[in-house]
């Protein structure tokens, strides 16, 4: 039988970021938010490739790579130091809602099963 509980600190940080993304959407959004992003961004990623590591996730190459591409995208925009015009800011904030939401109903959905499944949760 298929487990409907959700792992609950997973779920909580998806929200968060979706949130951020939101904000960036919004008019004279500061780029503030992009480094608010990078660094929550950053930590969640940890938090999953650290579950990834202990359990010994079988999908975790491929799985850190999305998140290694997720993180370049960012750095490039931080980097590039474009001007963030409303326009262009709502680009970004949504092609990365995109891929985010790819990735959360995707393989983080592998993710999550897999350590629900785990006795070491
Ligand atoms: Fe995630
Ligand atoms: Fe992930």
């Amino acid at each position: 039988m298929r487990k409907t509980s959700a792992l609950i600190w997973q779920d909580a940080q998806h929200q968060v970021l979706f949130e951020i993304l939101d904000l960036l959407k919004l008019p004279n959004a500061d780029r503030e938010l992009l480094f608010r992003l990078k660094a929550y961004a950053d930590n969640h990623f940890a938090m999953e490739e650290q579950y990834m590591r202990e359990l010994d996730f079988p999908g975790r190459i491929e799985h850190m790579q999305a998140h290694a591409r997720f993180r370049k995208e960012i750095a490039e925009l931080l980097d590039g130091g474009e001007e963030l015009d409303d326009s262009f800011r709502e680009i970004i904030a949504t092609f990365l809602t995109q891929w985010l939401t790819l990735h959360v109903f995707g393989i983080d959905k592998l993710l999550e099963e897999f350590i629900l499944q785990s006795p070491a949760k």
